[in-house]
C-alpha cells in the first residue's frame, strides 16, 4: 500500500477574498459554490446525500452497486494499467464500489481521488486504504485543472476520469463544454471519462430536492456566511438571508439564490458590501440534463459516447465517453 498527500501551494485564502469580493461588487451579485465546502460544509453537505428529497445519491449508489462489474469490464478495455483519477471524490462511498470490483479483477491501477477539501483527501486516506487493502492510491488535495495536471505528470498510464455525484451540474452548459474540452486537452485518444448526471424529470421532484422542509439546503447555502465570517472576518447576520431555489424545466437550469431581507451593510475585512432589500445574491446552479443535451456535450467537446448506466428509475445517468 501507497499513501502520500499532495496539498496545493496556491493562496488558498487570498484568492477566497479575491473572489468572494469580485461577486458580491457585480451587479447582480453571486458566490461560488466550491466554496460551500468548509469542514461544516461537507456535514451538512452530507445530510443533504441522506434527505428523503435528495433522490441523487441513492440514484447513483444503485448504478455504483448493482453494475460495478459491468463498469469495471468497459474500463479495463485492452486490459493495460491506468491510473483511475477521481474528480471530487467525496467520501468514496459510491466509488468503493468500482475500487472493489476492480480489484478483484485483477487489473493494475492507481486511485489518484482529487478534492477541494482537505478534511476530505485526509478522510480517504486514513480510511479507504483500510477498507480496501492493497488499494495504492494518491491523494490529490486542489482545484481539479490543478491536480488533473499534477496526476497525469505522475505517470503516462492510460487515464479513466471518475466525475461521479453530478458534480458537472454546478457548471452552466457553457462552462461545462469548456470543462470538457479542457479535460480532453489533459487526456489522450482512448482515454475514459465517467460523468455523472442527473436528469431531466419532473420539476416538483427536482425542486423539493433543492427546497427541502427541513431547510438543509438553506443552511447548506447559509454557511457560506458563515465561512466568510470566520475565515474573511466578515460580519453577515444569518438571519438576514433567506434561501430561494427555482427550477425551469425549459433549459433544466436549478439555481439557488439567498436573499437578503433587509437593506443593510455587510463587512467583509476592510470592505463594505451593500445589499438592498430583496437583493437577490446568485449561490449555485445544478443543472439537469435529456440524454440527447449529454450526447451533444460529448460530441461538441471531442468526446465519442460508449456506454450508459442508469437506476431503475432512470432519475440518474453515469455515461462513459472515450477521448476521440
Ligand atoms: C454536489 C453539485 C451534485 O448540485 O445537487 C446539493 C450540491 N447543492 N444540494 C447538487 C447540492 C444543494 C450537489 N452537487
Amino acid at each position: 500500500m501507497t499513501t502520500t498527500t499532495i496539498e496545493t501551494t496556491t493562496d488558498q485564502k487570498t484568492q477566497f477574498l479575491q473572489e468572494t469580493l469580485t461577486g458580491l461588487q457585480s451587479e447582480p451579485k453571486f458566490m461560488l459554490s466550491k466554496y460551500f465546502y468548509d469542514a461544516t460544509g461537507d456535514r451538512i453537505f452530507q445530510q443533504i446525500m441522506d434527505m428523503e428529497e435528495y433522490y441523487l445519491t441513492n440514484a447513483e449508489m444503485e448504478i455504483l452497486q448493482y453494475q460495478a462489474d459491468q463498469l469495471s469490464q468497459a474500463i479495463a478495455a485492452d486490459g493495460s494499467s491506468f491510473d483511475l483519477i477521481e474528480l471530487g471524490a467525496g467520501d468514496a462511498t459510491k466509488s468503493i464500489h468500482l475500487l472493489n470490483s476492480l480489484m478483484s479483477s485483477n487489473l493494475e491501477f492507481s486511485y489518484l481521488p482529487i478534492d477541494i477539501s482537505a478534511h476530505v483527501i485526509d478522510d480517504l486516506e486514513e480510511n479507504l486504504p483500510k477498507k480496501l487493502p492493497g488499494l495504492n492510491m494518491t491523494g490529490l488535495n486542489g482545484d481539479y485543472f490543478d491536480m488533473l495536471k499534477r496526476a497525469a505528470e505522475l505517470s503516462n498510464r492510460r487515464k479513466v476520469v471518475l466525475f461521479m455525484g453530478a458534480n458537472i451540474g454546478n457548471m452552466n452548459i457553457a462552462d461545462a463544454e469548456k470543462f470538457c474540452i479542457s479535460l480532453k486537452e489533459i487526456l489522450s485518444p482512448n482515454d475514459f471519462l465517467i460523468i455523472g448526471f442527473d436528469l431531466k424529470k419532473n420539476p416538483q421532484k427536482i425542486l423539493a430536492a433543492y427546497n427541502d422542509q427541513a431547510g438543509i439546503t438553506k443552511s447548506f447555502n447559509l454557511n457560506l456566511l458563515n465561512r466568510i465570517n470566520k475565515e474573511l472576518d466578515g460580519n453577515f447576520n444569518l438571519e438576514y438571508f433567506d434561501h430561494y431555489a427555482s427550477y425551469d424545466p425549459a433549459s433544466g437550469a436549478c439555481k439557488s439564490y439567498l436573499i437578503s431581507l433587509k437593506n443593510q451593510i455587510v463587512n467583509i475585512g476592510n470592505q463594505a458590501v451593500h445589499f438592498a432589500e430583496n437583493e437577490h445574491v446568485y449561490m449555485e446552479i445544478s443543472q439537469k440534463y435529456s440524454l440527447a443535451d449529454i450526447d451533444q456535450l460529448a460530441e461538441k467537446t471531442g468526446f465519442k459516447p460508449l456506454q450508459r448506466f442508469f437506476d431503475q428509475n432512470q432519475y440518474f445517468v453515469d455515461a462513459i465517453w472515450k477521448v476521440d
